[in-house]
Order: C-alpha cells, then structure tokens, then sequence
C-alpha cells in the first residue's frame, strides 16, 4: 500500500498495514458488536479496528465515527455490505416463511413481509466516507462499482475488498483495491462469497494463504479462526500482512454482542460450530443450538432470509434464548475472553511473540 498518493485536491498520507505497532485487525462485526468503544481500544493499543455499517443508516454511521474521533486520533476502518440483489426461489421462501410460524408464534410475533434489498443507502454511507476521508474502508459480499473504489482512494483511504477464494482475489485485484482480507473457512459471522448461492468453499485459510500469496501483488490479510498467538505466527509465516479477528474480541469489554451471545461463547453446552443459511440465507458460521438443529436448510437468498428470521432473533436476545439466536462464532470460539479489548490484543501479540520465538 503507498504513501503520499495524490488525491483529487490533496496529498493524502494512506494507511499502510506496515505502519501497524501490531498487525492484529479486530474484525467488523455487524448487528451490534462493533463499537467506537471497541475500535478506540484496539487502535490505542496498536492495531487497527473497524466499524460495521452493514445494518446501519448512514447517520448511525457518522455518529459512530464521530464517536471513534472524539476517542482517538489513530487510523480505523469501516466495512460496508456491497448491496445484494439475487435471484431467489420465491417459493421456497414462501415455504421456508411457513416453517417459521411456529417458532415466530411461541414469541408473539407476526413474520414481516418479504424484503428485496439490504441496503438502499449504500451510495450515501459511500459519500459520507468520502466525506470524512475514513483511513481504511472494507467492502465485504462482492466488489463495489469501480467509480466507488476511485472515489474512496480519491480521498484518501485505502480500500480493502473480502474474498474467500482465488477467484474472488483475482477479481478484487482487477478491481484496483488496495489489499484483501483472505476469509478463510474457520471463521465467524457471514463468509464474503461474492454470489449469495455459492456454496463456500473448504479449504483451510492457511492452503488459501499460500495459493493467494504466491501471485498476488497486494498485501492480504489472514482471517478466519484465528484465536491464538501460535496461529497468529502461522498466519504471518505464510504470508499475510497482518491478521483479522472477530470472535477473538466478541466478549471483551467494549463489545456491542448481547449478552445472551457472549455468554454462549464461553457456555460448555456449546460444543461445536457450524456453517449454516437458516438465519439469513447466506452462508455463516456459528455456534451449533436448538434454531439450527430444527430448520437445518434454508433458501439461498440473502436478505430475504434474514429479515424474516431478525424479529424471531432479536426477541430471543431480549429473552436471553440462546437457542434461537444467531450466535456466530468461528472454530477458535473457546479462546475468546471478557477482557479490555487492548488487553486480548496485547496478549495475543504477546503470544505470537513468544510463539515465533519458539519456532525461531
Ligand atoms: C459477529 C460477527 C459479525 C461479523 N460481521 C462482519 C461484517 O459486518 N463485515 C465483515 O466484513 N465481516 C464480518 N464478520 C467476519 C469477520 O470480518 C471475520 O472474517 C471473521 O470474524 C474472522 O473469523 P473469526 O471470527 O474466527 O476470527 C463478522 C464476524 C462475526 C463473528
């Protein structure tokens, strides 16, 4: 990534991954996790940390940066959701709507009616970084229109396209982003595939790592259950810039999850993960409970999917029912802690440290 690119009106310095005192990323977590509070913690401490403006408006979203401003002057992200428009079998979710009643009346709750589109203020929240010349803008579930990407580069911030693949990597070059963030199978929350009916795909992020690596001209960032110092060290070893981790920061401190979520992480009856479709239609890994074992396939059609089961998700986190929740995690869940964010990334650090040492 470059310094001193020329942008339309200015010389802008832009954020290089090298400049990091430590190359950890707390991820951005939509749906409430991420936090001005979560992003200051982790950026004082020397990492860099996102905001997630997927589900947001794009005043929530100034709000939230001016929030992370008025906590710290180091550099941050934010993720957007580049919008989805599929084509889905209206049918099955007709039938999938079905299916739900049961559960939606156990909670008094009437099914909303069927929406098209998960973001209709994409171009606005685009402008409003533009405007605010955030540092860092990542874009996950697909590549933006060129003209974004000149326009965020325009202004100063490094852009930063998910992908989950080899073609997807090719894409995003060609795209002329600034880096990727490499997701590999491990992880938490929604896989980035670009189309919502790929199945995902399998191979270990390390493997993806080396196949990306080998060719790719941009800096890539590792993420996907990476939960420890020794993965960490692995992770650099094979070729990343720098680490991206979401479950990891789910149960510190500043974290917005639920409570009923963060307690799930470290609850002994929750044994194993899962990569499942019946919370939003997209592919997303999470703690295997009683929501996913009951409707055990979904459409493939996000978000569709996801804003007929949001009501059934969000009464269940008022009730504290961890059973109908969404409670995504990635493979190294058992290693998160209730910490100060600053705190987990420093140890962590510490960890790698001692690890790479270890291996020489
Ligand atoms: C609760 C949760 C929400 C997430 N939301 C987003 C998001 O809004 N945008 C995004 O690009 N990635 C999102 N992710 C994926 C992360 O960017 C990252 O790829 C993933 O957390 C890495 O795996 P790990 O959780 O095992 O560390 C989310 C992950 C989790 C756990």
């Amino acid at each position: 990534m470059g310094v001193d690119r020329v942008g339309v009106d200015v010389e802008v310095d832009v954020f290089d991954f090298g400049d990091l005192a430590v190359p950890i990323v707390a991820a951005p977590m939509a749906g409430g996790p991420s936090t001005p509070e979560l992003v200051a913690g982790v950026t004082e401490a020397g990492g860099l940390s996102f905001l997630a403006a997927g589900y947001k408006t794009p005043e929530a979203v100034a709000l939230q940066i001016r929030e992370v401003r008025a906590r710290t002057d180091a550099a941050f992200g934010v993720n957007l959701f580049v919008p989805q428009r599929n084509s889905y079998d209206a049918a099955a979710v007709e039938e999938y709507r079905a299916r739900l009643g049961e559960t939606a009346r156990r909670y008094g709750i009437d099914l909303p009616a069927v929406r098209e589109f998960d973001d209709d203020r994409f171009a606005e929240k685009v402008d409003l970084l533009v405007d605010q010349r955030v540092p860092v803008v990542s874009l996950t579930f697909g590549l933006p229109p060129v003209d974004t990407v000149r326009r965020l580069r325009d202004a100063g911030s490094a852009v930063i396209a998910t992908v989950t693949g080899p073609d997807e990597a090719r894409a995003a070059v060609e795209a002329g982003v600034d880096a990727l963030c490499l997701q590999g199978p491990e992880g938490g929350g929604h896989r980035g595939t670009f189309r919502v009916e790929d199945e995902p795909g399998t191979t270990p992020l390390i493997e993806l790592l080396d196949e990306i690596t080998a060719w790719c001209p941009l800096p890539v960032v590792a993420a996907g259950g990476i939960s420890d110092g020794a993965r960490i060290v692995e992770a650099l070893a094979h070729g990343a810039v720098a680490v991206q981790l979401g479950t990891a920061f789910l149960r510190s401190t500043e974290s917005g999850a639920r409570t009923a979520h963060k307690d799930a992480l470290a609850d002994p009856q929750f044994t194993d993960t899962v990569v499942t479709r019946v919370f939003s239609g997209r592919p997303a890994r999470g703690l295997a409970n009683e929501f996913i074992a009951e409707y055990g396939t979904a459409p493939a059609a996000y978000p569709q999917i996801h804003h007929l089961t949001s009501p059934i998700r969000a009464a269940a986190a008022e009730k504290y029912i961890a059973g109908d929740m969404a409670l995504w995690a990635g493979t190294g869940f058992r290693e998160a802690s209730p910490d100060p964010a600053g705190t987990i990334l420093r140890r962590l650090w510490d960890e790698a440290l001692v690890s790479g040492a270890a291996r020489g």
